[in-house]
């Protein structure tokens, strides 16, 4: 009788084993929301409700903070926190005594710091002004609320040319914090193994190809009325001749049609015909890394409102990729063009990805689509650090009046 019983004892210890390794064996792969908050999957919904929770905070105490004893505010979702950069505390002590607010002072952390949001908007808009007539190459400028102060972001490898040198000697007045990126390395000549694949559907953050070889990703299935249907890249994408779809790790596969439309400034937006009857787009972000949201819906283009919420971007190269918001209002200039309003997320970004969707989650199906990546700056040698520019909707909106974004029933 004992033997037996240590036999099942010993039984059930190794069917506990079998079952845990089982449970490992079928590790599902994180999402990247909880790859971005380090946190497991289950646990997203709960950090989704606490940072919609904050932004809506954030949303009634950003017009009862005044320019001068304020400097910016944050929001944190792992802390459950707002930051306010506070210059005067004896006004802070106001705010939390407002009707509006008293029932959040919990969430709300005012911190010293020393500048306000006069000086810094004021300075941010002469440096935007300077960028805007000098074009340095490579180059961002945003406000950074979690460091108070103006962040100028350019490449290593071309600060020293005119444009730079020349931008840079006009703005030191202002004492924004200059940050260089090491962008450039060798070519990559490794050639990826690829399968094909015959897929006629067209998600954002699927791949297209020009007829020259350029990559590029999908932002989203825009419409002009009556019923006209475009895929939506960025400008700076064009090429003449036909695009392609790519989709994730494949070759090319069907013809998509010609970009007759496209803006290089003050947007960076293409519009591509579909030409073939055969391609048919759909209102859906791609997430095939994922096991069980590889489609996400894209219900609507409300935008984020908080510095340090965090926006995602679908992208042929990148795949699907979370960040932090950083800035709502910042600038970017390339080479010859200069665009402005939009947004800055600390995420790194691939070449290929351009064009790609940039949305923000509602749940862990449902997504707000919220721009195109127009181009960023990361070090090229690693895979962490790095910013992207998001040419928002509203921003494309105010130039294309009649586009509309189809979005999922
Ligand atoms: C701080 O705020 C209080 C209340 O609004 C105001 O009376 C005071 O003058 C401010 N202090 C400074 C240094 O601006
Ligand atoms: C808070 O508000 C109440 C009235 O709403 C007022 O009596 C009180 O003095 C205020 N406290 C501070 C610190 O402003
Ligand atoms: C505010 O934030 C600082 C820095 O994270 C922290 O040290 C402090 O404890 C926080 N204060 C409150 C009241 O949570
Ligand atoms: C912000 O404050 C710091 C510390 O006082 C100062 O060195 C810096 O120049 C300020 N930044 C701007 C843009 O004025
Ligand atoms: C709009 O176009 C699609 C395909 O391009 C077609 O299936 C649909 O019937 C059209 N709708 C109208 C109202 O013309």
């Amino acid at each position: 009788m004992k033997d037996t019983y240590i036999i099942i004892k010993v039984l059930m210890f190794i069917f506990t084993l079998l079952n845990y390794s089982t449970v490992h064996s079928q590790e599902v792969p994180k999402e990247p929301l909880a790859k971005l908050w380090n946190i497991e999957n289950d646990e997203i919904p709960k950090d989704l409700s606490i940072e919609k929770k904050l932004s809506m905070v954030d949303g009634i105490l950003k017009p009862l903070l005044d320019d001068d004893n304020f400097g910016g505010t944050f929001i944190d979702v792992i802390q459950n926190m707002i930051f306010i950069n506070t210059l005067n505390f004896t006004k802070a002590q106001q705010i939390k005594n407002h009707t509006e607010i008293r029932q959040y002072t919990n969430l709300l952390n005012f911190t010293r710091a020393p500048n306000s949001t006069a000086i810094l908007n004021s300075r941010f808009q002469d440096i935007n002004n300077f960028a805007k007539s000098y074009i340095p190459k490579y180059c961002m400028g945003y406000i950074n609320s979690k460091i108070n102060n103006i962040i100028i972001a350019s490449c290593i490898e071309t600060s020293n040319g005119i444009s730079n040198v020349a931008f840079k000697n006009a703005i030191r007045m202002y004492y924004p914090i200059f940050t260089y990126y090491h962008c450039f390395g060798p070519s990559n000549n490794e050639i990826p193994s690829l399968k094909s694949y015959t897929e006629d559907r067209i998600l954002a953050g699927d791949g297209i190809r020009d007829y020259y070889g350029g990559i590029c990703s999908v932002g989203f299935w825009a419409r002009l009325q009556p019923n006209k249907s475009f895929i939506a890249t960025a400008g700076h994408c064009h090429a003449p001749g036909s695009y392609y779809l790519v989709p994730w790790n494949s070759t090319p596969t069907a013809l998509i049609g010609r970009m007759k439309n496209y803006f290089l400034e003050p947007i960076d937006l293409g519009l591509i015909n579909i030409e073939n009857s055969d391609v048919q787009p759909v209102p859906s972000v791609r997430n095939t890394d994922s096991a069980r949201y590889k489609e996400l819906f894209i219900k609507d283009i409300i935008p984020v409102s908080s510095n340090g919420a965090h926006l995602c971007l679908s992208g042929v190269k990148s795949h699907v990729k979370c960040g932090y918001v950083v800035a709502l209002n910042g600038f970017i200039s390339s080479r010859r063009y200069f665009r402005e309003n939009i947004f800055v997320i600390n995420l790194h970004g691939l070449s290929g990805d351009s064009g790609g969707s940039i949305f923000s989650y509602k749940n862990l199906m449902h997504v707000s689509l919220n721009g195109i990546l127009t181009g960023g700056l990361n070090n090229f040698y690693d895979n962490i650090n790095g910013i992207i520019g998001v040419i928002t909707i509203s921003s494309i909106l105010k130039v294309v009046k009649n586009l509309e974004v189809v979005t999922a029933p």
